[in-house]
């Protein structure tokens, strides 16, 4: 019995928050994307929205409250990546997913894309976890939304990308981002958007971000993405703190072998 009320309870409680959502977002919150948020909420993994905490290139990230959910384990907090279909760059888009074997069938609708790319953000989290590299932990991806864990303080600030922080040990954060680099490279997938931008750094840590476009080893422009992965983070590291890293040994550190 008392199973049945909670069950009755639980999606009520989410259609009033996507109601009151609906009124208070309009435009940004359209149709198909609050069916997409209710799985969200019914499955448990997010009680209410809190508010928007980055709108980036491709996506507005929202604060949720987990609300004591099981499926977020140790923070109150859960992201939420809402991808826009609207604005977001779709030849962009299809030059990352083509190419990449685990998706070999595209269907030619900017809501597929969209869709497959939130679906490949979240199984590229999923590979990067695997490979022990510090990752938001991925939760869950449904259409165009993704959830992942919260990486920030715990009252809700989340934490400041790597060109916005003075990091007080620049040859140990180096040696962790590389190190990661080649954790993902090991687990055949390579970052393809790695800069200061797509790097949180919580409680001095390194945490990548933002692996839409990461493609496995496979794909035809993979060591040029790694190549340029790796110049990205060394030339950061050379100007901010004058640490004279040469690209050409640290790509041979990742890849066991000699660059021609
Ligand atoms: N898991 C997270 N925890 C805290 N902040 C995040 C998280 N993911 C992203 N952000 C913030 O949102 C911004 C945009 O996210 P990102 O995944 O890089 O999206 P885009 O593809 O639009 O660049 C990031 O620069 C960061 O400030
Ligand atoms: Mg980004």
């Amino acid at each position: 019995m008392a199973r049945r009320v909670s069950r009755r309870k639980e999606p009520e409680r989410g259609r009033f928050q996507l109601k009151e959502l609906e009124k208070v977002e309009g435009g940004i919150f359209d149709t198909r994307t609050m069916v997409y948020l209710g799985k969200f909420f019914n499955s448990g993994i997010v009680q209410r929205l809190e508010f928007p905490i980055a709108r980036g290139k491709e996506a507005d990230l929202y604060l949720a409250d987990a609300g004591g959910s099981k499926a977020v384990s140790g923070s109150a907090y859960v992201v939420l990546k809402f991808f826009r279909v609207e604005t977001s760059s779709f030849k962009n888009m299809i030059d990352y997913i083509v190419g990449d074997e685990r998706f070999s069938r595209i269907r030619n609708s900017k809501y597929f894309i969209v869709n497959t790319w939130c679906k490949k953000e979240y199984g590229n989290l999923k590979i990067a976890e695997a490979a022990g590299v510090m990752v938001p932990k991925p939760y869950m991806a449904n259409g165009s939304i993704l959830a992942m864990e919260f990486i920030g303080s715990s009252e809700g600030r989340a934490a400041p990308m790597l060109k916005d922080t003075r990091v007080s040990n620049p040859n140990g954060m180096f040696d962790l981002i590389i190190g990661y680099v080649k954790s993902l490279y090991k687990f055949r997938l390579v970052h393809a958007d790695l800069s200061e931008y797509n790097i949180l750094v919580n409680e001095d840590k390194p945490y990548l971000i933002d692996f839409g476009q990461a493609v496995t080893i496979k794909h035809p422009n993979a060591q040029e993405f790694l190549e340029r992965d790796i110049g990205n983070i060394a030339r950061y590291f050379n100007k901010q703190y004058s640490l004279g890293i040469e690209e050409k040994e640290i790509f041979e550190k990742v890849t066991g072998y000699q660059k021609q």
